[in-house]
Order: structure tokens, then sequence, then C-alpha cells
């Protein structure tokens, strides 16, 4: 019998920030990420600077009293040094926690998950897309990435069993019937499952995957059903307003942005935003109603994209 997830907790205290990883050859190209399958393999050069950056990151977060870091970017995992690079960040720059936010693929091989936990990694975040093989990779667009992402689930559990896993999932057109089944299948690997949508870059022309939040909203209410049942594992819903659900939870948490970067981590001019590192995609308005709503102190409101794409002009707002 294989242990359960464990419940390990960085004290609230600890500050937390990312390093990214520009290597930009994910083997996953998610329809809302990458749909057009651009991908061009770095040069040695390349991976040199890439490695460099990374550190130059990475010194700036703890100079700056972080005690926490996440590994992400396009895709950590393909950088070719990334278990040097969790040794380093433990050993040298004596990080007390570090996730790596990976699709995780490369897992399937124990040997890499056996020499991360080595080096010393305490978190894994991993995307799952769909409980069955034709759902997650009609996301990613590759045919195998749901087996991989399961094998490598499965060999962290038996190979690593006190790591703490996270897995996450975006709602769209593809996948939004499976929300339960989702959930279901990442709570066997998983101590916090969470959901989102995705961001919507406003300048990509093909924005299909994209679901308005009043076409989701029966799939996660009967998220929220199940999930009553066996409380094991934490359930996490963000960046769904509360009003789309017509109540409040703790569970839906529309507040929390993206972790702190270091300043040496340039965001391209494209996404610039009149809010300080917060790229366009990632802004959100809040809607006429929102200021009547009893909660709206604990909302974030709409990603701006979703308001225009789906003419929301206004909100239903809550009381208490
Ligand atoms: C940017 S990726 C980095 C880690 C890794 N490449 C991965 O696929 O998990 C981190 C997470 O962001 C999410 N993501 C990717 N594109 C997104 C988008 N357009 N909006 C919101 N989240 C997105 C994915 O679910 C992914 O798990």
């Amino acid at each position: 019998m294989l242990p359960k997830a464990v419940k390990v907790k960085f004290p609230s205290h600890l500050k937390k920030g990312a390093v990214v990883v520009q290597v930009n050859a994910c083997s996953n190209s998610c329809v809302f990420c990458n749909p057009e399958r651009v991908r061009r393999r770095p040069s040695r050069e390349e991976l040199q600077v890439i490695g460099e950056d990374m550190a130059r990151q990475a010194r700036e977060l703890r100079r700056r009293r972080f005690n926490l870091v996440e590994i992400s970017g396009s895709d950590p995992i393909e950088y070719p040094g990334i278990v040097s690079f969790v040794r380093y960040l433990k050993r040298d720059l004596t990080f007390t926690g570090v996730q790596l936010s990976t699709h995780g693929r490369s897992l399937h091989d124990a040997a890499l998950v056996k020499a991360l936990k080595s080096a010393g990694l305490d978190a894994l975040k991993i995307p799952l897309y769909g409980s069955r093989p034709c759902v997650h990779d009609a996301v990613t667009q590759e045919k195998g990435s749901f087996r991989e992402t399961l094998e490598a689930l499965e060999n962290v559990r038996r190979h690593a069993p006190k790591m703490l896993v996270m897995v996450s999932s975006l709602i769209v057109r593809q996948n939004c019937r499976d929300v339960r089944h989702i959930y279901r299948v990442a709570s066997r690997y998983a101590f916090v499952v969470s959901f989102s949508v995705p961001c919507i870059d406003r300048s990509r022309p093909d924005k299909r995957f994209a679901l308005s939040f009043a076409a989701m909203r029966p799939q996660l209410l009967a998220l929220l059903k199940d999930r009553k049942k066996d409380n094991r594992v934490r359930l996490v819903i963000a960046d769904v307003p509360f009003c789309v659900f017509g109540f409040f939870q703790p569970q839906i948490i529309n507040l929390s942005g993206p972790p702190a970067t270091a300043g040496t981590y340039g965001m391209p001019d494209a996404y610039r935003s009149s809010v300080e590192r917060l790229p366009t995609y990632r802004v959100k308005i809040k809607l006429p109603a929102c200021a009547r709503c009893a909660f709206t102190d604990r909302c974030g409101g709409f990603y701006q994209a979703y308001a225009e794409l789906f003419n929301i002009k206004d909100a239903r707002p809550l009381s208490l």
C-alpha cells in the first residue's frame, strides 16, 4: 500500500519568490500557452546564459530575504542542469523551501525523481488537464503527455513520498466536463488540488479554448458538492469571482497574484501593464455592482480579458 499524500506546510511568515526559467522548450504545447506549438531547443551557449540568469535571479531573491523559492517558466524541467540548480538553491543559497512548477513529464524517469529529492527539492506543482488521455492530451496538444504525467505522479509518490505535491488544472472548453474526474484522479497524488482559468493574451487570434464563467458554473458547483464528501485533500478554486457561484466559500480564492520575481527577470515589453510587475493578461477589473458586494474586499474582480471576450458588463453583488 502506497503512503497517502503528506501534509507538509512551511510557516506562513516565510516569503516566497519565483525564479523564471526561460528555456522556451516546453514538451507540452497547451492551447492557452503555445497553440502554434512553437519550440526551439536552446544551444549550449544559450543554456549557459539561461543558467547564469537563473542563478542571478535566485541570488537577488535571497538577498531580499525570500526564504521560499518557486522555479517556474517554460519549462524548468527541460533545463538540463535542473538538479544542480535545486542543490545550489538549497545548499549554497540556503533557501528553506524549493518548489518546482513543471509539466513534470520527465519525472516518468524514476532516476530524475530520486536525483531531485536528494538535491533537496521540497515541493512539486504539476498540471493535470484531464482524467483521461484524450482530454489531457487535447489540452497539451501532445499525445502521450497524460501517460507520462501519471507515471511521473506515481513515481513521486513511490520514490519521494514526503514531497509536497500540488496538482493544478485550468478549466477550458476541452476539459470542462471532466473537472470532477480530474479532481478525483489528482487527489490520489496531491495534497492540494487547484483549479483556475487560463489568462487570455488578447493579442492571440485563437481564443476558442476560453470558456465563460456561466458555462463552467455547473461543473464548479458539482465539484464543490463532491468535495464535501471527501475533505482529505485541499481544494482551491482561483480566479473565479464569488458571484459566479452565488456564495462565499474560503476555498474560492480570487485575491492572490503571481509570486514576486527578481528585478533582473525581464517581462517582455508587450505584456507590461499599468500595474507594476503585472502582465496585461493578468489584469483584473471590478464592475459597477462589485462596490455593493459584501465580499468585495476579498475578491480581485474579473480578468479584464474575460469581461471583454464574454461581454460581462456587470456582476450580481452578494450579501452577507
Ligand atoms: C507558466 S507554467 C510554468 C510551469 C510549467 N511550464 C507547467 O506547464 O506547469 C505554470 C502554470 O501556469 C499555467 N499557465 C500556463 N499558461 C497559462 C495561462 N495562459 N493562464 C494561466 N495559467 C497558465 C499552467 O497551468 C502551468 O501549470
